[in-house]
């Protein structure tokens, strides 16, 4: 037995020189008894043949896109459900292209867009065509989309040129596909909660109190939790986000109901409360529509706080838990007062006043304050949500280790 028996590899082989060392790859795969399927694009066929892939992956070839034949026995969607990972092997400068546009123009570009699978490419080319800044903007971009890389390495190129741009050797290809699942393998059993979006405090059965929450912070973290095999319960107020099957999705409304699915979920390992809750609700909720008048008094009272609930919990506090303190002033001394009263570990703040990050945009800007660490405030850069979750995942998986 080794990591990859029975796992499902799908191998995307793109036209490129260094196609021919997508047979060791496949080969030394095949050995660690994975489970292989691969598509073949138009040009790849110029460089390997689909006899020479079936033979050594033992497994179905596919080259088009409307295939009759693959039709009937697989189509793009289930070939993307079917597999546990997907490589791209060699990745040219032109499907970095593509696949950064979202394109879905043949079998590879189709089944890789409607894949919720981790993605690896591993890039090989000429070294200017590495280093042109439109290859790197679009990597950057698919590293934003929680594509990752391997390589490529510095070395004497098929074209006589000599950098960075070589394909890397398929046993270092192997030994990243390892780590990953044995980092799937090792987290299977950690459980993680992810609070997420905004709640709604009805004043009567139309109208509530609500705020800008989004919910892309939370379900971003929760997607990088998931992806590095985490066990995770996403418990969200409501947005307009999906999420994939592999999380346990809790649909509230109220942060009563927050508060409730927190508790049904408990014992955790690690619980980040990304969600912006409602501090307070209506006391007395109207069971008809409020009719119009002059003036409307609304008696509020104080809503639970589940994170606090949660952090001071005496016999079910996670290990690891994580606040976030959404602030428009004082970030510094605000945030370290949540650290401290809310009983946390880390409390992440963003500054909420800004226009392009914090609620509702795809980007934000955060520090994250640890509780016991020496140096104990990190600024992770403006990126996109799903970068600075990959970011703050990297972290947590530090810590616990
Ligand atoms: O959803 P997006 O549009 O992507 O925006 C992301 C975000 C700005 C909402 C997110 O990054 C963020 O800052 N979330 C916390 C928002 C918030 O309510 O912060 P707070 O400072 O009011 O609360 C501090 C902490 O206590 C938070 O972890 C909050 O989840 C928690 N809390 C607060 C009140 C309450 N009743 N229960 C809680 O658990």
């Amino acid at each position: 037995m080794t990591v990859l028996s029975n796992k499902k590899i799908l191998f995307i082989i793109c036209g490129g020189i260094s196609a021919y060392k997508s047979l060791e790859t496949i080969r030394l795969f095949k050995k660690n008894n994975a489970e292989i399927k691969t598509i073949l694009t138009k040009s790849a066929k110029e460089f390997v043949t689909p006899l020479s892939i079936a033979s050594l992956s033992q497994g179905k070839v596919y080259e088009d896109l409307f295939s009759v034949e693959n039709e009937n026995e697989m189509d793009h969607i289930s070939l993307s459900r079917w597999a546990d990972l997907i490589i791209v092997v060699p990745a040219t400068a032109n499907t970095i292209s593509k696949l950064s546009q979202g394109s879905s123009e043949d079998l590879a570009s189709t089944v890789i867009l409607a894949s919720n699978k981790q993605t690896f490419l591993v890039p090989a080319m000429n070294v200017r065509m590495w280093e042109h800044k439109s290859t790197k903007d679009n990597l950057k971009k698919l590293k934003s989309f929680g594509y990752k890389t391997i390589g490529p390495v510095i070395g004497d190129m098929a074209c006589g040129e000599y950098g960075e741009g070589k394909m890397s050797d398929p046993l270092i290809i192997l030994n990243e596909i390892n780590n990953f699942f044995l980092y799937q393998k090792k987290h299977k059993k950690i459980k993680a909660l992810v609070t997420a979006g905004p709640t709604k405090e009805y004043i009567d059965p139309v109208r509530f109190i609500s705020n800008k929450s989004s919910g892309k912070q939370g379900y971003e973290i929760a997607k990088s939790l998931s992806k590095r095999g985490f066990e995770t319960t996403l418990i969200t107020g409501p947005t307009n986000l999906d999420i994939g099957d592999e999380i346990n999705l809790i649909k509230v409304e109220t942060a009563e109901e927050m508060f409730k699915a927190t508790q049904e979920s408990l014992p955790v390992d690690i619980a980040i409360f990304s969600a912006a809750v409602a501090d307070f609700r209506v006391n007395k909720k109207d069971t008809n529509k409020i009719k119009k008048q002059d003036k409307l008094t609304l008696n509020l009272e104080k809503n639970i706080d589940i994170l606090n609930y949660v952090s001071n919990h005496n016999s079910m506090r996670p290990k690891l838990v994580i606040g976030f303190a959404a602030e428009t002033n004082d970030i510094d001394k605000n945030a370290r007062l949540k650290l401290e009263n809310k009983n946390c570990d880390w409390i992440i703040a963003n500054d909420v006043s800004k226009k392009d990050s914090g609620f509702e945009s795809d980007y934000n800007e955060v520090i994250v304050y640890y509780k016991n660490k020496k140096n104990n405030k990190e600024k992770l850069a403006f990126k996109k949500k799903s970068e600075i979750s990959e970011e703050i995942v990297d972290r947590i998986i530090n810590q616990i280790n």
